[in-house]
């Protein structure tokens, strides 16, 4: 299998967000994809490793944003490179409440949608999470992020629990563990602090 195939396919750019009572959190995803219209259903593909998928999994409501081309990186790192178990990745940051109780985000975002879980599939590393559409608007003017753009344009990449994740093409180095900017070098100097989050070289993970 030549896997350089899947390069090829095209995907958008997202932010999922879920809510189970109290609990709020949201990670990004470029697995968003509409599949029928009557009634309007998605599908996304998520992470049995990431915090998100628990909260869909038991309190089945949420909100996705579509991001836009002028989403920051700062927003990718931060939603994307660390997870609501550690940090509360929404207490700063800009979002809303559909009516549902799932937070989206509006900060970068062009539209959101809201909806209930209708359906899971267990793939083994992932679930994949049926949504049934109950509420969508759209909050901004932006081009609609592509994952080609984030890859080309932007120089982002996949963390390991996206769909996406190339180990082949896995940067050496120290990793970020707060906002996953990547050093690529061989030692770290003693008094080394992120370029990008000024956190101690103490946060960094050899990769
Ligand atoms: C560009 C990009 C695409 C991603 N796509 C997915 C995806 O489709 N599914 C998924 O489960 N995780 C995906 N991720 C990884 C999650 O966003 C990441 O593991 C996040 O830290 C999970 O946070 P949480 O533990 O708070 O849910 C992606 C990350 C990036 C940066």
């Amino acid at each position: 299998m030549n896997k350089k195939a899947l390069y090829n396919l095209t995907y958008g750019l997202f932010v999922i967000g879920a809510a189970k009572g109290e609990k709020k959190n949201a990670c990004v995803i470029n697995t968003a994809i509409q599949v029928s219209g009557e009634p309007v259903t998605l599908s996304v593909a998520v992470s049995k490793n990431n915090y998100t998928h628990d909260l869909l999994l038991e309190g089945k409501k949420c909100a996705i944003s579509v991001l836009g081309e002028n989403v920051s990186m700062d927003t990718i790192r931060h939603f994307g490179f660390q997870s609501g178990s550690e940090v509360d990745k929404l207490a700063q940051f800009p979002h809303q409440t559909a009516q549902n109780g799932a937070p989206y985000i509006t900060d970068g975002a062009i539209s959101y949608f809201a909806g209930h879980v209708k359906q899971t599939l267990d793939i083994g590393t992932h679930t994949i999470f049926i949504i049934e559409v109950d509420e969508a608007e759209n909050i901004g003017e932006d081009t609609p992020i592509t994952y080609a753009y984030y890859q080309k344009v932007k120089k982002g990449t996949s963390p390991k629990n996206a769909p996406t994740y190339d180990a082949s093409t896995e940067k050496k180095g120290f990793r970020c563990s707060v906002c996953g900017h990547i050093e690529e070098v061989d030692e770290l100097p003693d008094d080394f602090t992120c370029p990008v989050c000024k956190q101690p070289r103490s946060v960094f993970v050899k990769l």
